[in-house]
């Protein structure tokens, strides 16, 4: 029999101490915090699962590869080793180094996006929607019917409708679509897959009409797993083989290196466009930096370049994908609805299933986010109606899983956790709002139980 047990595929050399508070403790803490878990200080919290971005554990091997960072402000030998590790997966001809994903979405959107233009997306994440806005476009999202409802368990619930997309193109015309993007994983769907085929799909429709096409590639690595596990034809594909074939449908990328680049800061924005490169590198030189920093230190762009090849081995991503399901089975086994199957970065409670008794307009989501950190010291982040306000079509609460930071037992307390707050799930109050900001008004809103 072959041993089924999923181990951590590294041993920790260096430990960070986590603290210990107890349900007193905590209590105050998040009154002091206006019931706003993004206002705790995270020296408070024991298991922070608020995101995957920038909080990933980094190899022995990347620590190695800092010392060798190269700070030189133009042609950094760094650039040189990051710019062959980029292309080397995703095969693009320009590589354009960012502080982090939304600036790569900023240099885009600058260059291309026009008042009254249109992007349609699988779904934007919140920043890429919120440049292009910025730029007077409209973005627009057409994933899948079956993304949309969190029991279906469709494999690709991250595919974009093509159907869709060839309507809208009909109906406003190609002159005002200046780029499709797919974003692989679909965070705001539920971490969920696209397939190849349904790249493909959206490729050939976009070429069709000379329209180029953007991944939104953040979680590329995980979506690579996917397809091999799911897609058919693929088993006996690496993952490497799977993102090159997948890069190479479309015209360029927008990267934020804090999620499948395993390191704490950085992204980069790729695109096979000489003239869109220039103009690009131009406006980075403006607010970013030279081209071959691009607002990065030497050492980071090192990091990265690591980081990309161990996001795809395969033991890693084995690990990654089972450690992410383990806690979306177990606590789904118990009756806890969530989005279904399990995503690649993320388990998404759905807690208007969850909180029946709550009314969206009494934020059931952040209710139980609140419970989470009452009863174990939890962080988890609402997405719902406090963060989209009355056009939240669900109230979910994601559990993102940084990346080679926790074990297993990490992950059996929190499913622990989760199952006391579900069996006094009846007893849990909605909340009511005291302070909002004019935007964004999740990450600093005040909150009082009602
Ligand atoms: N695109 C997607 C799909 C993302 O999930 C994020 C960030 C970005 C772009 C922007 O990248 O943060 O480097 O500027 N998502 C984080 C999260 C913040 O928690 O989901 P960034």
């Amino acid at each position: 029999m072959p041993i089924r047990t999923v181990i951590e595929p590294f041993k920790i050399k260096t430990v960070e101490p986590i603290r210990w508070t107890t349900r007193e403790e905590r209590e105050p803490i998040l009154a002091r915090a206006h019931h706003n878990v993004f206002l705790i200080p995270a020296d408070e919290i024991l298991i922070d699962l608020l995101t995957d971005s920038g909080t990933a554990a980094m190899s022995t091997r990347q620590w190695a590869s800092m010392m060798e960072g190269d700070e030189s402000y133009a042609g950094s030998r760094s650039f040189v080793r990051f710019e062959a590790a980029v292309r080397d997966i995703f095969g693009y001809k320009h590589v354009i180094p960012t502080h982090q994903g939304r600036a790569s979405e900023r240099l885009l959107f600058t260059c291309l996006c026009k008042k009254g233009d249109v992007v349609p997306n699988n779904t934007h994440f919140d920043t890429t929607r919120a440049n292009i806005e910025y730029q007077g476009a409209e973005a627009v999202d057409l994933v899948i019917p079956e993304g949309k409802d969190p029991g279906n368990r469709h494999p690709f619930k991250g595919n974009m409708d093509v159907e869709a997309l060839a309507h809208l193109i009909e109906r406003v015309g190609r002159e005002r679509i200046p780029l499709v993007m797919l974003t692989v994983t679909n965070n705001s769907g539920g971490g969920q897959p696209v397939s190849i085929a349904n790249a493909r799909a959206v490729a050939d429709l976009c070429h069709r009409h000379g329209i180029p096409l953007y991944f939104d590639a953040c979680r590329f690595a995980e979506n690579a797993y996917f397809i091999k596990l799911r897609e058919p034809g693929y088993a006996g594909t690496t993952p490497k083989e799977i993102a090159r074939e997948m890069f190479a449908l479309g015209d360029g990328c927008t990267m934020s290196a804090k999620k499948d680049g395993l390191a704490n800061i950085g992204g980069f924005l790729c695109t096979n466009d000489d003239a869109l490169a220039q103009q690009e590198e131009n406006l980075s030189i403006l607010t970013e930096g030279y081209p071959t920093y691009g607002g990065l230190a030497g050492r980071d762009l090192e990091a990265i370049a690591v980081g990309l090849d161990e996001a795809l081995e395969e033991d890693y991503l084995h690990y990654r994908i089972s450690s992410t399901a383990y806690l979306g089975n177990h606590i789904s086994a118990e009756g806890v609805p969530i989005v279904q199957p399990p995503g690649g970065h993320a388990i998404y409670i759905d807690a208007r299933g969850f909180l029946p008794q709550i009314p969206p307009a009494r934020f059931p989501g952040v209710a139980l986010a609140c419970e989470l950190f009452l009863e174990g010291g939890i962080r988890a982040v609402e997405i719902g109606t406090l963060m989209f306000g009355a056009h939240a079509a669900m109230d979910l609460v994601r559990l993102a899983i940084p990346r080679r930071v926790y074990t297993q037992s990490h992950m059996d307390y929190v499913v622990e956790v989760i199952l006391e707050v579900w069996k006094r799930r009846e007893r849990i109050r909605g909340l009511e709002l005291t302070y909002e900001a004019p935007f964004l008004r999740h990450f600093t809103a005040h909150l009082t139980p009602v």
